[in-house]
């Protein structure tokens, strides 16, 4: 299964340049509940703003750079997205969690089965965004109110 994980403003907002433009604990706490011991995918810009892999996850980079190098026991490279949708589009028994940035969530929007968003009920300013997306083709299985921002768990219809 192809499953996506994001936190976007009123305006579907996600950060700036290679960072996000908020701190809000309790969503890295739910970022870091519903991510834990799985397989995330983040682009190598997002990555490299974070700075290291998180601890008890396996991480995938995807870039195009064949020079991008990241030696570390958890952290696998991949270029071709192909791949990633192969092993995992379809597939009950591996999961992947796609978690940016906006590049990556445009690229696997698509494909991606089940969509995990806190929506955070301010306006922040930055420069990249969570892509346009029909709400019609998703319905909402899971909703939990948070101080600030809303998590809603979308299933593909
Ligand atoms: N709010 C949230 O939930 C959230 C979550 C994650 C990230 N973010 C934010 O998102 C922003 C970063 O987004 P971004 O769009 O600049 O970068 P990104 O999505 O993290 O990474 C983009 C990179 O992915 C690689 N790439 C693009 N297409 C590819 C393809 N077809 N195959 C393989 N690799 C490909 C390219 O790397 P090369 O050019 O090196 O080849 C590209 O530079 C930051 O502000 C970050 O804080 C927000």
């Amino acid at each position: 299964m192809i499953k996506l994980i994001v936190a976007y403003d009123k305006n579907r907002l996600i950060g700036k340049g290679d960072k996000l433009v908020w701190e809000i604990k309790e969503d890295l706490k739910h970022f870091k509940k519903e991510t834990e011991n799985q397989t995330i995918l983040f682009g190598d810009i997002t990555f490299t703003g974070i700075g290291k892999p998180l601890p008890n996850r396996k991480t995938i980079i995807l870039t195009l750079d064949k020079s991008f190098k990241y030696n570390h026991k958890d952290v696998t490279i991949e270029y071709d997205i192909n791949n990633i949708i192969n092993t995992y589009k379809n597939n009950n028994d591996k999961n992947i969690i796609i978690a940016g940035g906006a590049t990556i969530y445009k690229l696997f929007l698509p494909f991606v089965d089940e969509m995990i968003i806190s929506h955070i009920q301010s306006e922040y300013e930055g420069d990249k965004y969570f892509p346009k997306w029909n709400t019609k083709d998703f319905f909402v299985e899971f909703e939990e109110k948070h101080n600030g921002f809303i998590v809603k768990k979308y299933k593909r219809k």
